[in-house]
């Protein structure tokens, strides 16, 4: 028998059933896509297959990174960070000048919600730093300017009472801090000239460590500086630490800010420093590394005279070329194979910064487009990072 649909549509019953079609399309529509939503971590693992870094490093050492003290909010870095590191720094938050840029204004909304954010999910934060020991980093109020050695005694007070405010607010949630940061002199001083070393000679060290070690009795203490891997500086380095650990001065280690430049890695200075250290019982951080793809030492050479020309240098705006990349590759893990033999020496490698277009190294000292993480702009682990993560997993 035919179908009369004309009268199957008359009396309602073919929309119906196409209605009713309709919507079961619909609803097996929604309900697969919400099922892929649900699925989307999983597409992101997919996209984003590589294992874990920190995971790697477990057996040798911490894995951190110095990191934007927005963290919390910035939900886009969450994943990469979350998946690579156990560690985190904040960049500037905890610095003396960001913390009480006035004397008694304290300032730790920020400082706050970033460890909030790092215990809830299980990273350990390193306090960086008490002392900045640079009359530039330093916030006037601490020795305003024309203060003689007799006014030594005002500094002494202003400083324990920075670190018993900063540190005891933290107490217990730190794991490390860096109590002093970039004292030694690049010279041929013991100690920078600054305001510190003028009215308190190395004593501000002493103090800073005792009263940190007073204020959060196990967090590990760190003294921290660059270059300090090199001739010169790293003996003047030893020698404070020496100095320090004679008159008692709770100080556990020597970190080594690792802001290394392509081609000019200090390797076998690594290797006599990490001895040296080992031989005084004394842990080493490598707090900040990255290595510089547009080299900037030649800023400072030749007094100034090639600053002009480096300013307009940018060889790398699109990217590195593959030889260069295979060149970061080889150079860290070279790198990491060192601080695998020192495993028992070093406690924590932290990079500074997440990957490539969030380093310091694009703006520092000339604005230019640097690649010096082992994360591209996008995220996405670069050769380095599989050459790094090989040598984390060499048996
Ligand atoms: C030094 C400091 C860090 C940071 C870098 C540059 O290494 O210790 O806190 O300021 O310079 O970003």
């Amino acid at each position: 028998m035919m179908r009369d649909w004309s009268s199957v549509r008359a009396d309602g019953k073919l929309p119906l059933a196409f209605g009713l079609a309709w919507v079961g399309t619909l609803l097996w529509f929604v309900a697969w896509h919400s099922l892929i939503a649900a699925d989307s971590p999983a597409e992101s693992d997919a996209e984003r297959p590589e294992p874990s870094l920190a995971e790697a490093a477990r057996r040798w050492f911490v894995l951190g990174v110095g990191v934007h003290d927005a963290l919390p909010r910035r939900s886009e870095d969450h994943p990469l960070l979350l998946r690579h590191f156990r560690s985190v720094t904040p960049e500037n938050g905890l610095k003396p000048a960001a913390v009480q840029p006035l004397e008694g204004q304290w300032h730790f909304a920020v400082p706050d919600a970033f460890v909030a954010f790092a215990q809830r999910h299980g990273l350990q934060v390193v306090g960086h730093c008490l002392v900045w020991a640079k009359d530039d980093r330093t916030p006037a109020w601490f020795y305003p300017p024309g203060q003689s050695p007799a006014d030594r005694q005002q500094l002494f007070q202003r400083l324990s009472n920075h670190i018993r405010t900063v540190v005891s607010r933290y107490r217990g949630q730190m794991a490390e801090w860096d109590v002093v940061n970039e004292a030694l002199d690049d010279g041929t001083n013991a100690l920078r000239p600054s305001g510190w070393s003028r009215l308190c000679g190395t004593d501000f060290i002493a103090w800073a460590f005792r009263w940190a070690h007073e204020f959060d009795p196990n967090a590990m203490l760190v003294y921290n500086d660059y270059r300090n891997e090199l001739p010169g500086k790293r003996e003047a380095c030893f020698r404070l630490l020496r100095d320090l650990r004679e008159q008692g001065v709770p100080v556990h280690a020597v970190g080594l800010q690792g802001h290394y430049e392509v081609d000019e890695v200090p390797y076998d200075e690594l290797e006599r420093t990490f001895e040296g250290l080992r031989a005084m019982g004394l842990r080493a951080v490598v707090s900040e590394l990255d290595l510089d793809m547009v080299p900037r030492s030649r800023w400072w050479a030749d007094g100034g005279r090639h600053r002009e020309e480096l300013a307009r240098w940018n060889p790398y705006p699109e990217g590195l070329p593959a030889a260069m990349l295979d060149r970061q590759a080889r150079q860290y893990a070279r790198l990491f194979r060192l601080f695998r033999r020192y495993a028992d020496v070093i406690e924590r490698v932290s990079f500074w910064n997440l990957h490539d277009g969030q380093s310091w190294l694009n703006e520092f000292p000339w604005r230019r487009v640097n690649h010096p993480l082992l994360f591209d702009r996008a995220g996405k682990p670069k050769p380095a990072f599989y050459a790094v993560l090989e040598v984390l997993n060499e048996p």
